[in-house]
């Protein structure tokens, strides 16, 4: 297990496509402020609902730096922090405040029928 992979709560589905959005999670699985481990086919992945606006943002799990586990670290605002080296990275941007080279990999993201659904295809960043 990863450093810190311990507080990720995570959910395994089957690669379930209701063209072109795939189901992640329910939307009451996923708490405010923290991040929730999602594998869906061969994709790790990372759901975060924020709060004020409302609102979930999908990345890979895996942090563009080395690898942590995104979804245990910490979130503040709309910032996570990697459990690893603790590299702070912009959920609505993803971008890093310590490196120009490393983005996160988000997904465009919605909410159908009370599931947290995202366009896998093509990632936004
Ligand atoms: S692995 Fe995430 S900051 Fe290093």
């Amino acid at each position: 297990m990863r450093p810190g992979a311990q507080r990720a709560i995570g959910l395994s589905f089957p690669l379930v496509n209701t063209d072109p959005w795939t189901k992640l999670a329910r939307v009451e699985d996923c708490a405010v402020g923290q991040g929730r481990f999602v594998v869906v086919g061969d994709l790790e992945l990372a759901i975060f609902r924020l709060a004020d606006p409302e609102c979930f943002i999908v990345t890979k799990n895996s942090c563009p730096h080395a690898g942590g586990n995104l979804a245990a670290g910490e979130v503040s605002g709309d910032v996570v922090t990697c459990p690893w080296h603790q590299w702070p990275f912009s959920l609505k941007t993803g971008a890093c405040t310590l490196s120009d080279s490393v983005h996160l990999r988000r997904y465009e993201t919605t909410v159908i029928d009370g599931y947290v659904c995202a366009k896998l295809d093509r990632p936004t960043a």
